[in-house]
């Protein structure tokens, strides 16, 4: 693996809303905070000049990434603008000029898919794909077919080790305790299979809509947009196992292996629902049948995992904006004391504060052998420190892709969820700042109810 380290970034997309609301603070921190000090060119055609793009990085961090004079002034010397169109030769010339010196560009494409092709072509058209690395944002396809086209586009251009397939999922501290707690501490292991593990749960709850993103969303829909990536990155690294040695490679082949395991998902292990109200959002279709809400079951058909079902649901405009996991155990196996038990769970909430805590029965004071539910909180939060992109960038920089898609686990993503993609069972419609469709309990059966996450202090 190339470790030198990338010495220009340049991020395509760079007046669009993602570069707003993530890159720019991600950028300030690799500078304030990490020491970053190469040149950092946007790219974009919206018509605009240096002064405008610098306006645009204050406006940014002012709103999204907490805005000081000095450390604006330390990104903003940094900073230079290229405004062309993607298909233009010109665009890449003058870009080739503005990272001068630079030899090691990192190219980071926070643009729709459909422009990867010509961007790349274009990159290596003007030799900067020589010695470079390319980050690509999600969606990575819409499918398992059109994801292995973008990757045989991407692999003409740049060698796999260059390509860094961003998921910000794996680059959130919570996300990345999780695999820490299961294999920093001895005593979760023994518990942690089929013996012991009743079933799982995952909510992605948020309590906003689509916003501005209509467009977007009615052409990708919730199964796309976070479940086929994001959640099933959690599900990964919950169930996967140890990985062996240190390199790289280790933590992505166990992942590689658990997403293999996963059955591919069917109509009957699946609930859709769409918000009443998304069919006026500006940019989606009068009659759309796009989900805003999916509840899912899944299963990893290995030894550990055999039989434990995975319950995963992810909506907008839920009561709460939180994400929670639920490890659900057995009940113990004979009654001792006259009552009935409840089951023990371990709930690691990931966002928006981040807690780890243990649902426990315990004895009441008193004579008699009865006890009730608590939940001792081992670790609790206010939020998640350093922001994912700017992790994630800072690892890319270091050609460091543990935290990044390869193309065998993006492939093995997409099989989940491929069988439902073509002919997916229709939309119910739900109550906005409800918890989604009724069918969704149902899906629990005897696993159920769904443990709904709590709203954040003071939210
Ligand atoms: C994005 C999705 O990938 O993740 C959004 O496109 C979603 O729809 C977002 O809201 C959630 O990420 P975070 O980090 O804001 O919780």
């Amino acid at each position: 693996m190339d470790t030198a380290p990338s010495d220009a970034l340049v991020f395509f997309g760079a007046t669009g809303d993602l570069a707003y609301k993530q890159i720019f603070p991600a950028l300030q921190g690799l500078v304030c905070e990490e020491g970053l000090n190469v040149p950092i060119v946007g790219v974009a055609k919206s018509g605009w000049n240096l002064e405008q793009f610098r306006a645009r990085a204050k406006d940014s961090l002012e709103h999204h990434g907490g805005f000081s004079d000095a450390n604006f002034a330390r990104l903003v010397r940094l900073l230079n603008y290229v405004d062309g169109d993607y298909y233009d030769p010109q665009t890449f010339q003058a870009l080739k000029q503005a990272l001068g010196a630079a030899r090691r560009p990192l190219h980071y494409l926070a643009i729709p898919p459909a422009l990867f092709a010509a961007v790349g072509s274009a990159l290596a058209a003007s030799g900067l794909n020589e010695n470079a690395r390319i980050v690509v944002e999600k969606p990575f396809g819409r499918d398992l077919e059109s994801a292995r086209a973008l990757d045989r586009t991407l692999v003409q251009f740049f060698p796999e080790d260059a390509i860094f397939r961003i998921d910000h999922y794996m680059g959130k501290e919570p996300v990345q305790n999780i695999v820490y707690t299961r294999f920093a501490n001895a005593n979760f292991e023994p518990l942690w299979n089929r013996n012991h593990v009743r079933s799982i749960q995952i909510t992605m709850a948020e309590s906003f809509g689509v916003q501005d993103r209509g467009a977007f969303y009615d052409a990708t829909g919730a199964l796309r947009d976070v479940v086929q990536n994001h959640l099933l990155q959690l599900v990964a690294n919950l169930m996967m196992e140890p990985p062996s040695g240190d390199s790289h490679e280790a933590t992505r082949d166990q992942k590689a292996a658990l997403m293999k395991a996963v059955r591919p998902l069917d109509a009957a292990s699946l609930v859709r629902g769409q918000y009443r109200g998304y069919r006026a959002v500006p940019g989606v279709r009068p009659d759309s049948p796009v989900e805003t809400y999916v509840a899912v079951k899944l299963y990893v058909d290995s030894w550990r995992w055999a039989g434990v079902p995975v319950f995963i649901r992810a909506g907008k405009h839920m009561p709460v904006t939180a994400v929670e996991v639920i490890v659900q155990f057995d009940k113990p196996p004979r009654v001792v004391f006259s009552e009935e038990l409840s089951h023990g769970y371990l709930r690691m909430r990931l966002s928006p504060d981040v807690s780890v805590a243990i649902g426990l029965r315990m004895k009441r004071p008193g004579e008699r052998m009865v006890g009730e539910d608590v939940e001792l909180i081992m670790s609790e939060q206010p939020g998640s420190l350093t922001p994912p992109y700017q992790r994630l960038l800072g690892d890319a920089m270091r050609g460091d892709s543990e935290l990044f898609g390869r193309q065998d686990i993006v492939d093995a993503q997409w099989r989940i969820v491929e069988p439902i993609l073509k002919d997916p069972p229709g939309c119910i419609e739900y109550e906005p700042g409800s918890w989604g469709p009724e069918a969704a309990n149902t899906l629990l059966g005897d696993y159920g109810p769904w443990r709904d996450p709590k709203p954040a202090p003071g939210a």
